[in-house]
């Protein structure tokens, strides 16, 4: 195909994996004169979306009709929507959107060359080609470049979909059932990764631990982390997200005695009431989740565990919902997202139209359950002082003061909480030994003492 310079901006809304995923699409568009560029001098317009909940939906309309507004004045741009909505809205958005130029799903991406070559011709009676490209089953994946955001954190996705199909959520529509991609090729793309000089891999899936299920030779989560582990260089790897009961003994022994990865689990709840639980069909009762929670704590040092809670299922009582706080504070959770539920197309809780709670007793379920999660952020926090973290170097920031400008680096350790120290060398990149003095809602404050490998660190405290 010709090669033809055009500049694409990627409005990207949702999780990691759809930002992993703007990353392989750009890749794919740079092999066909496609470079990325910023929002105002783009000619073609993407917008890949989150179907999570209505809010983030609505996000990716607004976009749309932004992009609308300036194909009045430049019919020539070309508009296009991927990811969840699109997966999950097919067809029915280009009679929607009559400006929009290309829908295409999750499934879909690398068909992109295809749908690209074909969006540039006509139709027999010279009007403008308006795609909708939709599969139920993923097509295989090809080598692309891929054109990973800038930064020290890569994403790298080891499987995709999922299978437990929790009454209030889209993500089993919109992204299919669970697929693994192989060792060899998740392995191949971590050197690659560790060669371009990032230094902290997050893996990705919607349940991590059902990793290799669908593989020959069914290889586990654990050895895949092992394998990771034995990689030369120096970076971390992190993981998300672990669903609570298949969370395996090897998964957290394969943590515990690795050297690369972070202590650090993010391990969703939901909810902290049994019988609520099991109306998300979620797999496990409060009491096997806090068993979970204490045995990866018991298990492995200074581990952070964060959670995901929903207030305001349909049907949740007042007392059910104060069972989910005190799950936060009993199970001393470190850190929670939190959301109101929101009724979702097509899936069952989105059924239970007559279970609905009040928008207004969700709004307060929201607000309260958000103080929850910051006095126990906060008190996580608290138990940071005194100790020594090894952070990995995020950014720096010149901090003007009254008598001259300070220099402040600023990053996360290794469980995952965000540290600021005053340093005139450490530069981003850099693992720097921290010792925390203060603890602020959100994040700690400490200084820095020296730049050796925390198991060095470990072992000079031991011969003190
Ligand atoms: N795979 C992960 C979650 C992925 S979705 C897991 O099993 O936990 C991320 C989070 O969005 C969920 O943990 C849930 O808390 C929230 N969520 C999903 N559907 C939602 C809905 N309909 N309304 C509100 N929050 C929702
Ligand atoms: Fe959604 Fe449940 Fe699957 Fe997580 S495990 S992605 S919450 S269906
Ligand atoms: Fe949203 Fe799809 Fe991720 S619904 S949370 S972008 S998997």
């Amino acid at each position: 195909m010709e090669k033809i310079s055009k500049k694409v901006y990627i409005e990207t809304l949702g999780c990691q994996m759809n930002k992993s995923d703007t990353e392989r699409i750009l890749g794919i568009l740079s092999h066909f004169g496609y470079l990325p560029s910023d929002e105002n001098k783009a000619d073609f317009f993407m917008v890949n979306t989150c179907s999570i909940r209505k809010l983030s939906e609505d996000k990716a309309y607004s976009k749309l009709g932004v992009w609308g507004k300036m194909k009045k004045n430049n019919p020539d741009i070309k508009i296009a929507i991927a990811g969840c909505v699109a997966q999950q809205e097919k067809e029915s958005l280009l009679k929607r959107f009559p400006y929009l130029d290309l829908v295409f799903g999750t499934h879909n991406i690398y068909e992109l060359p295809e749908l690209i070559k074909e969006l540039e011709t006509q139709n027999p009676d010279g009007s403008r080609k308006r795609i909708c490209a939709i599969r139920d089953k993923a097509v295989p994946e090809k080598e692309f470049n891929i054109i990973r955001s800038k930064g020290i954190n890569a994403w790298l996705p080891i499987m995709e979909g999922c299978n437990n199909f929790c009454t209030y959520c889209i993500v089993p529509y919109t992204r299919g059932r669970e697929r693994s991609r192989s060792v060899d090729v998740i392995i191949n793309e971590a050197k690659k990764i560790i060669k371009e000089g990032y230094k902290e891999i997050t893996l990705l899936g919607q349940n991590v631990d059902s990793y290799g299920k669908d593989l020959d030779g069914k290889p586990t989560f654990a050895k895949l982390l092992a394998e990771l582990d034995k990689l030369e260089g120096n970076f971390r790897i992190r993981f998300t997200t672990s669903y609570p009961t298949d969370i395996t003994d090897e998964v957290i022994e394969t943590v515990k005695n690795a050297n690369k990865i972070c202590e650090c689990f993010h391990i969703p709840m939901q909810s902290g009431n049994d019988r609520v639980l099991k109306a998300m069909n979620r797999r496990y009762n409060r009491a096997q989740y806090a068993q979970i929670v204490n045995k990866v704590r018991t298990q492995i040092k200074d581990v952070t565990i964060t959670s995901d809670f929903i207030a305001g299922f349909p049907s949740e009582s007042e007392e059910e919902f104060q069972d989910t706080l005190s799950a936060i504070e009993e199970l001393g959770l470190d850190y929670s997202n939190t959301a109101a539920y929101s009724p979702r197309p097509n899936t069952p809780a989105g059924k239970m139209v007559d279970k609905f709670i009040p928008a207004d007793i969700k709004k307060k379920r929201l607000e309260t359950l958000n103080n929850v999660v910051k006095i126990a952020s906060k008190k996580s926090n608290e138990a940071s002082v005194g100790k020594i973290y090894e952070v990995l170097i995020e950014k720096i920031k010149e901090k003007d003061i009254k008598n001259g400008s300070k220099r402040i680096a600023e990053g996360r350790s290794r469980n995952n909480k965000v540290v600021h120290f005053e340093s005139n060398t450490a530069n981003v990149g850099d693992f720097v030994n921290v010792e925390i003095k203060e603890a602020l809602l959100w994040c700690l404050k400490g200084v820095e003492i020296s730049s050796q490998s925390k198991k060095e660190t470990v072992v000079l405290e031991a011969a003190k």
